[in-house]
């Protein structure tokens, strides 16, 4: 089968998992990629958790040699806002070289080319350099719920020496890139609520609080004026940047010229004394992720309205810790709340940032297959997005991590028209195959 129909069958699923209408074509892609991975000649199993199945594949195991675990996830986010899509989520399609579907970048095509890549090898040697393990889950786009729960309980199942992930994203199209560090991530939603139920603004406005007002003002606190998070110890545990890596991001492609496009934002913006690719990589944020209140509709409508809700999300740094944070967050929201409303405070996900040492004998190993693969030098970079379970690996199973991301900087990750280029699919398959290759001689 040609790999790119692979890549379709496995793109029309819609396992988006923050939504649980889709929960029967969750199920139904878990299914088709433990059939998939059947198919590449390994045993694979489907594993309940309370969430989304997890899927597990492994080759014969033999005692002499390394063990390769290759995590990825077959969830995706929500498709929404549809109206933007030029072609439907879920009917990919292939324009100017680049496959556009929701899930084509992150993370299906990225975690379809180390199948095919593995696949590749034992089609042609028989076997494989390594002992490999697949640990593909449904919930990495929810926090990864479930799966520090799965490894704690599979220990022995998931043991390996080294992790590899293809989740992350390459500096610039053709550019080996190999990624040492993440942020973290921490997601609340606040709900107010003021009077019983909206009210006319004229008979009541002056009297009650409004909710909408209430939040923004609560929203405004998070930051100082120069952009700085202002909730007092946010910054205590935040490691400074090296001078290697400024001087290495220094020299990387990319510049603010092709952020600005990239981003289509008027200007860019930011903590003073960072660099944009600094800004991103190594410092924290707090970030506005949905805001709803009042009336939407055409026209004027005038109430006072009786709910009021924001998302919200804390990028963080190593060493910020998400479960340390959220009491001290939560407080200052709670203090800073007028009594004139009512406030709920959902917890959402949370996730540690990860940093690795980007020089390790895996690391070299990697280094050496992208290398091989792109033949170019391998740019060293952390990034700005998270994957939850990274660090937990390192903490349940004491396992490092490799991230030999696949995304290009345009590949409208979590936007309308997600792509993934069809050169860089064909070359994950076979940077996946050498890395298997290396990692066995490291
Ligand atoms: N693949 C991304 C994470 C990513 C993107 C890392 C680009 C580095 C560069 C992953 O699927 C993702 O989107 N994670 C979420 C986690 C959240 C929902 C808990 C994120 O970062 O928002
Ligand atoms: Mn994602």
């Amino acid at each position: 089968m040609d790999p790119l129909d692979d890549l379709f069958e496995f793109l029309r699923f819609p396992s988006v998992s923050a939504n649980s209408q889709f929960k029967s074509q969750v199920e139904a892609c878990a299914d088709w990629l433990k059939e998939r991975l059947q198919r590449a000649g390994l045993l694979a199993e489907r594993c309940a958790t309370a969430g989304n199945p997890i899927v597990l594949a492994r080759n014969e195991h033999k005692p002499d040699r390394k063990t390769v675990l290759i995590y990825g996830h077959y969830d995706v986010q929500p498709p929404d806002p549809l109206d933007l899509w030029e072609s439907p989520p879920f009917e990919p399609v292939v324009k100017n070289g680049k496959i556009y579907a929701r899930g084509s970048t992150d993370n299906k095509g990225q975690i379809l080319a180390h199948i095919l890549g593995v696949e590749s090898a034992i089609k042609e040697r028989g076997d494989l350099p390594v002992n490999v393990i697949f640990l593909i889950e449904g919930e990495e786009e929810v926090g990864s719920p479930n799966l520090e729960g799965f490894l704690k309980e599979n220990q022995s199942k998931c043991a390996a020496d080294v992790i590899a992930v293809s989740d992350t994203g390459m500096v610039a199209p053709g550019v080996p890139t190999l990624t040492y560090g993440l942020r973290g991530i921490l997601c609340l939603e606040i709900r107010l609520r003021g009077p019983a139920a909206d009210l006319h603004s004229g008979i009541f406005g002056g009297s009650v609080a409004n909710p909408a007002t209430v939040l923004s003002r609560l929203i405004a606190q998070l930051h100082d004026n120069s952009g700085r998070v202002a909730i007092p110890g946010f910054y205590d545990r935040v490691l400074p940047l090296n001078d290697w890596e400024r001087d290495l991001w220094a020299k990387l492609p990319g510049s603010e010229q092709s952020w600005l496009s990239i981003t289509g934002s008027p200007r860019l913006f930011g903590e003073a004394g960072y660099s944009f690719l600094e800004h991103v990589w190594a410092r924290p944020t707090a970030e506005v992720n949905g805001f709803a209140s009042g009336y939407q509709g055409e026209g004027p409508k005038t109430i006072i309205p009786s709910r009021a809700m924001t998302k919200l999300s804390f990028r963080l740094v190593p060493e910020q810790d998400p479960f340390e944070l959220r009491p001290i967050i939560v407080r200052f929201l709670r203090q800073r709340c007028p009594d004139s409303v009512e406030m709920e405070i959902m917890e959402q996900q949370a996730g540690k940032p990860y940093l690795v040492k980007p020089d390790s004998r895996f690391a070299k190993a990697a280094q050496r297959a992208l290398n091989e693969t792109f033949q170019k030098p391998v740019a060293f970079i952390r990034e700005g997005g998270s994957i939850p379970i990274i660090q937990s690996f390192t903490d349940v199973l004491g396992i490092d991590t490799l991230l030999l991301g696949l995304a290009l900087p345009d590949a409208r990750a979590h936007s309308p028209n997600e792509n993934f280029p069809i050169e860089n699919y064909q070359a994950g398959i076979r940077l996946n195959r050498k890395l298997l290759e290396q990692l066995a001689e490291a």
